[in-house]
């Protein structure tokens, strides 16, 4: 009986470590298709044990053919070598010039792969890789690449709020088994950052550092494979963008950096990110105004600051995200799991979010909307507000962090949260007492099942909307 329940206990154990993993082949799948988030397809739940035994891959990372296919008959002709263009990857050359010449001609031809191989440390300074370029142009980094070390080293001429910057491209691919090496300690150590001035503080003063890879007003994008790592600032960025997979990537910065987002997407529609790893300072992905249909699957953050929308309505701006959806993912070690914030003012609405299946470990704040997200401590509190409605959490357990309430519905005042769907929603403290007083103001919804810890303070049916309020408030 003992090594029975051994047995079972090992093996619910592992379904709940290893079952996300199962989701590497669906996410793919789901990219391109339409998705349905009324009904979306049954996903094989990660934390619950089921009868047959736990699948185990044995690499999480497949990437059985890392060099780009070019079409039979069509091999080398495409295939445009840094070092052919005078790249030295020695780790201390300035290889700008080389990379530049190298995608200007691969570039001009359908196909064209720009190759930094394997074995090379190559640096390049601050550059924006334009187009518009033949489709299907490829930027495969097997070896290292990586910016000057620091701001010192960064060139006069260069601006220091970027770093790769791939600009107006339709079509095009940045993969490969190599690394993206932000070097950016030295950014991390400014005494303008947070706590790194004398005595613990923030000493004011420029403090501009670089994202390291930006996408810019770029449609059919795709990033995979690479690992990307100790970026100055936002690993990657992505605005004004259309049709953008992340696949495979790992991201990674100590827990301590400061601003080092994993992801960040503004005005940026139709984005699937599949079977990722992120680990950084900052927050995991998050997703500002104008942003919609984008599918999050198979992603582990942490440790980090989970998963962000927002935040919005700064300033009395309009802010608009909608088809959020976030599944089978592992937040860990992190302060917040899923946040919106939105400020007070701002006009606008975050609309038809789905977060299912995830697992929380040690986590700060699982669950939490912020409507009155300020800076200063000294916000007032206004009369308008973005509308949070529609959002659903099913299927989200594991332990949280005892230093604030797992679950927080801080709504606005003025605008109501409304039709909050909780599901299966059951947070335990990693350790130390139970916190049992979710917060919950201004705020309604349905439980499908008993929460735990309990919430009585959703409000039950609607409240009366102002009839001056059209039915997309705006968006
Ligand atoms: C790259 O930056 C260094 C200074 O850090 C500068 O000396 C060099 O000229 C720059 N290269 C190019 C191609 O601009
Ligand atoms: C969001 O999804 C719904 C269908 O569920 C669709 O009607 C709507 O156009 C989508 N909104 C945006 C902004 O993509
Ligand atoms: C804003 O409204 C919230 C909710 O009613 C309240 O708790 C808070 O004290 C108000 N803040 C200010 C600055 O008035
Ligand atoms: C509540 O939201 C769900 C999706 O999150 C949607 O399917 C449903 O129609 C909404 N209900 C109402 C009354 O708007």
């Amino acid at each position: 009986m003992r090594i029975l329940s051994g047995i079972l206990v090992i093996y619910i154990i592992s379904t709940v470590l290893f079952g996300h993993l199962n989701y590497v082949a669906q996410g793919r799948a789901h990219y391109h298709k339409r998705r349905n988030l009324k009904n979306p397809p049954p996903p094989p739940s990660p934390l619950v044990a089921t009868a047959n035994p736990p699948q185990v891959p044995s690499d999480p990372y497949p990437n059985p053919n890392p060099n780009p296919d070019p079409a039979p008959g069509n091999s080398d002709s495409c295939i445009f070598d840094v070092t052919s263009f005078g790249a030295v990857g020695d780790g201390s050359c300035d290889d700008t010039e080389a990379f530049r010449a190298a995608w200007k001609a691969a570039c001009a031809v359908e196909s064209g792969v720009v190759l930094a191989p394997e074995g090379g440390v190559f640096k390049i300074n601050s550059t924006i890789f334009s187009g518009p370029c033949k489709p299907g142009l490829v930027l495969q980094l097997d070896g290292v690449l990586m910016p000057p070390d620091g701001p010192e080293e960064w060139s006069e001429k260069d601006s220091n709020s970027q770093w790769l910057v791939f600009y107006r491209l339709d079509c095009f691919t940045f993969s490969g088994k190599g690394t993206v090496e932000g070097n950016g300690q030295k950014w991390w150590d400014l005494p303008c950052k947070p706590h790194r001035g004398p005595d613990g503080t923030t000493s004011s003063g420029p403090c501009i550092s670089p994202t390291m890879i930006r996408f810019f007003m770029s449609k059919n994008v795709e990033v995979k494979g690479l690992r990307i790592q100790n970026s100055p600032q936002f690993h990657m960025k992505f605005d004004g963008c259309e049709g953008v997979l992340i696949n495979d990537i790992q991201i990674s910065s100590p827990k301590l950096s400061p601003n080092t987002d994993g992801i960040h997407f503004g005005n940026t529609r139709s984005v699937g990110i599949y079977n990722s790893l992120v680990s950084n300072g900052d927050d995991c992905i998050s997703i500002g105004t104008g942003c919609s249909d984008i599918d999050i699957q198979g992603v582990t953050c942490g440790p980090s600051h989970g998963i962000s929308i927002g935040s919005l309505g700064v300033h009395n701006s309009q802010a608009c995200v909608s088809n959020i959806t976030v599944r089978n993912t592992v937040i860990r070690d992190s302060d917040n799991g899923l946040r919106i914030k939105t400020w007070q003012g701002g006009t606008g609405s975050v609309s038809n979010l789905l977060f299912e299946n995830i697992q929380m470990e040690n986590v700060l704040n699982c669950i939490i909307v912020d409507q009155y997200y300020c800076l200063s401590k000294d916000c007032r509190n206004e009369t308008s507000a973005v509308r949070v409605y529609d959002v659903e959490y099913r299927n989200i357990k594991g332990t949280y962090d005892v230093r604030s309430p797992p679950i927080h519905f801080a709504c606005s005042d003025t605008v109501a949260c409304t039709n909050i769907t909780m599901s299966e929603v059951e947070l335990l403290p990693e350790e130390g007492e139970l916190v049992d007083d979710p917060f919950c103001w201004n705020a309604y919804g349905t439980q499908e099942t008993l929460t735990i810890p309990p919430i009585d303070c959703l409000l039950e049916g609607s409240p009366v909307v102002e009839a001056s309020f059209d039915s997309n408030y705006g968006c």
